[in-house]
């Protein structure tokens, strides 16, 4: 890992004026961040990470009053979300306004808008004074980064980043998206993650207006797909197993060429499991196993364990149920 790979904060605001797409921390992943206003840094993104153009980016605010000439519709419960949530990992969706580039939204008539907390992607947003897209900076469909190291290794030393240590959060923004109907406003939830229903509903007690709170059945939003979040090795999920020996048994049967397994454990806590999760999966993705599996715990059911177990179903290869005798 060349020395050269790290960049500071100033270095990044100067690489991002000249057009240079640069890695910067946020609460939740690592982000390649790229100037809003210029569509040749925005392509560069696309084409460092190999990613689609039918998966839209997030744009990245230092505050609401960014949001304003970026929508064409702002509405008082996007007002509300923000001042409750941001600088914060929630991400809202608006009806874009003209001066967006389509690069960002994969042509959609919406935009993706969230204010990161982590100081020192506000310290290059507070310096460049315009708003920053960025995706998770990691190759299309691969884990997300969580620390400095995961990126120039994703990228071999082809990414500079500003490293500000372990995301303290560890999973990607929730995406809602807020819309005024006749009867108040709807809020629905497009991607779950730090940010809880339960937390969106007790904010929204302050409410003035009745807002519909529903969570998207088929996470059919654009770039959703299927498989997503992938290691290097192939990921199996073990469910209603009877015990760890039946479970491990059963894939020593199911897959017997595989002879290295290696098991992801994660912390019983969902705050700390999501900080473990990505750094997990790239630990023994390089760890000289062949394939990695994780039981399920179906006492794992708060909703910041739905939002890893999410992203582990999408990372993964297979899911193995027990069979019923
Ligand atoms: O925490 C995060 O959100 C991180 C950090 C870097 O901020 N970013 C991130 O970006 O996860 P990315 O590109 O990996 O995921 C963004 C997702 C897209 O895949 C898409 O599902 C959703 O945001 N999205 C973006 N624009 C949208 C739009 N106009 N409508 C619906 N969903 C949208
Ligand atoms: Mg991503």
């Amino acid at each position: 890992m060349s020395p050269e790979s790290f960049i500071s904060t100033e270095e990044a605001v100067h690489q991002l004026k000249q057009g240079t797409p640069v890695a910067l921390p946020t609460e939740t992943v690592y982000g390649l961040a790229a100037d809003i206003y210029n569509d040749s840094a925005l392509a560069l993104v696309f084409s460092i990470k190999a990613r689609p153009s039918f998966d839209p980016l997030i744009v990245h605010v230092e505050n609401v009053e960014q949001t304003k000439p970026l929508t064409k519709e702002w509405t008082l419960l996007h007002q509300f979300l923000a001042e409750k949530f941001w600088p914060g990992p929630l991400t809202l969706i608006a009806p874009k306004s003209r001066v967006v580039s389509d690069l960002i939204t994969s042509g959609l008539e919406t935009v993706a808008l969230r204010s990161p907390r982590h100081p020192q992607f506000r310290a290059v947003l507070q310096a460049l004074g315009s708003p920053l897209a960025a995706p998770s900076a990691n190759r299309f469909g691969k884990t997300s980064p969580t620390e400095a190291r995961h990126v120039v290794n994703e990228f071999a030393g082809q990414v500079q980043v500003v490293d500000g240590g372990a995301c303290e959060i560890g999973l990607e923004s929730t995406v809602v998206f807020p819309e005024k109907i006749h009867t108040g406003f709807k809020l629905e939830i497009l991607r779950p993650g730090a940010v809880t229903q339960e937390d969106l509903h007790a904010a929204l007690k302050d409410f003035a207006f009745p807002v519909v709170l529903s969570v998207q059945e088929k996470q059919n939003s654009p770039g959703h797909l299927k498989h997503h979040y992938q290691p290097d090795k192939p990921l199996f999920i073990l469910e209603r197993f009877s015990s760890r020996h039946a479970a491990e048994k059963f894939l020593i049967q199911q897959y017997p060429e595989i002879k290295k397994w290696g098991e992801l454990q994660l912390a019983p806590a969902a705050p700390l499991a999501a900080r473990q999760l990505y750094s997990e999966l790239r630990r023994l993705s390089t760890s000289g196993i062949e394939a990695i599996y994780i039981l399920r715990d179906p006492s794992q059911n708060s909703e910041l364990w739905i939002a890893i177990w999410d992203r582990l179903s999408k990372a993964s290869s297979a899911t193995l149920l027990q069979q019923a005798f």
